[in-house]
């Protein structure tokens, strides 16, 4: 018996030139899927693409003209099967310290950008009776971080629409999900938390006593994309070491 292959499949990964969308398209092409990766630094993707072996278009997901540029870079191998919504994160700070211009990029790159990537690629998925829509979210949108304010709340957007989604959709061989990881070894991590002694108290408060890798997640992320995963929507996937516990 031949489990989780993805032979035939297309995917779109946005944020796919590192950390958890790198590892997300990994796992991906391990399977057999044809990747397209998108993100905004060109050299990065250049790289990530060569590797891979994937097709890569530069783009800003933040913007709608850069949602357009991603799917269209990705249907020029065909339809998209599988869609990966990933991109950075806002900005850190205080709620109170949170401008309405950080809202609003926010509400942008976080919210909308999922939003309107999955409704380019519905139609299509809807007409195969097959898609996988996956956005990345966070260990945060149940347990908020006091300085990830416009990350807490936009990511508890996307996975209630997600969810939403997955309603309207279920019958039709499309799933909807979201994969939250805990904290993960990623640029990103690294740059959030600079001071080696803070890391350090930070993992030991990880049940799993160390932060999680890209590629953990990044399998989480190919799993649901698995025809094997076609009865789960709806959910999320918490990928935390235990810290939800
Ligand atoms: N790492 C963690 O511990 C952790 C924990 C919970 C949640 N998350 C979330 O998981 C997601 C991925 O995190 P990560 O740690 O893998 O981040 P990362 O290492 O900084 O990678 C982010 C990726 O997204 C791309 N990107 C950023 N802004 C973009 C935009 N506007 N349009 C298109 N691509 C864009 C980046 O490339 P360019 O900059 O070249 O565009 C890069 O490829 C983030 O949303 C993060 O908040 C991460």
């Amino acid at each position: 018996m031949t489990l989780f292959r993805l032979d035939g499949r297309r995917a779109l990964v946005t944020g796919g030139s590192k950390g958890i969308g790198l590892a997300a398209a990994q796992a991906l092409t391990a399977l057999g899927a044809e990747v397209t990766l998108v993100a905004r630094g060109e050299e990065a993707l250049r790289t990530a693409a060569a590797q891979l072996g994937a097709r890569w278009a530069a783009a800003d997901v933040g913007t709608p003209d850069g949602v357009q540029a991603a799917v269209e870079a990705a249907r020029q191998a065909g339809p998209i099967d599988i869609l990966v919504s990933n991109a950075g994160g806002p900005p850190p700070g205080l709620p109170s310290q949170m401008t309405e211009e950080a809202w609003r990029r926010g509400f942008e790159l976080t919210f909308l950008s999922t939003v309107r990537l999955a409704d380019a690629v519905l139609p299509a998925m809807r007409e195969q009776r097959w898609g996988r829509i996956i956005a990345v979210t966070s260990l945060t949108v149940g347990r908020p971080a006091l300085t990830l304010p416009v990350s807490n709340a936009m990511r508890a957007a996307v996975t209630n629409h997600l969810r939403t989604l997955a309603l309207e959709v279920a019958a039709e061989g499309v799933t909807c999900n979201t994969v939250a990881p805990g904290y993960t070894a990623t640029e990103r991590l690294r740059a959030l938390h600079a001071d080696p002694a803070e890391a350090e108290r930070l993992q030991h408060r990880i049940p799993a006593r160390r932060f999680g890798q890209p590629g953990e997640v990044g399998a989480a992320v190919a799993f649901l994309a698995t025809g094997e995963a076609g009865y789960i929507t709806g959910q999320e996937l918490l990928v935390d070491g235990g810290w939800s516990i």
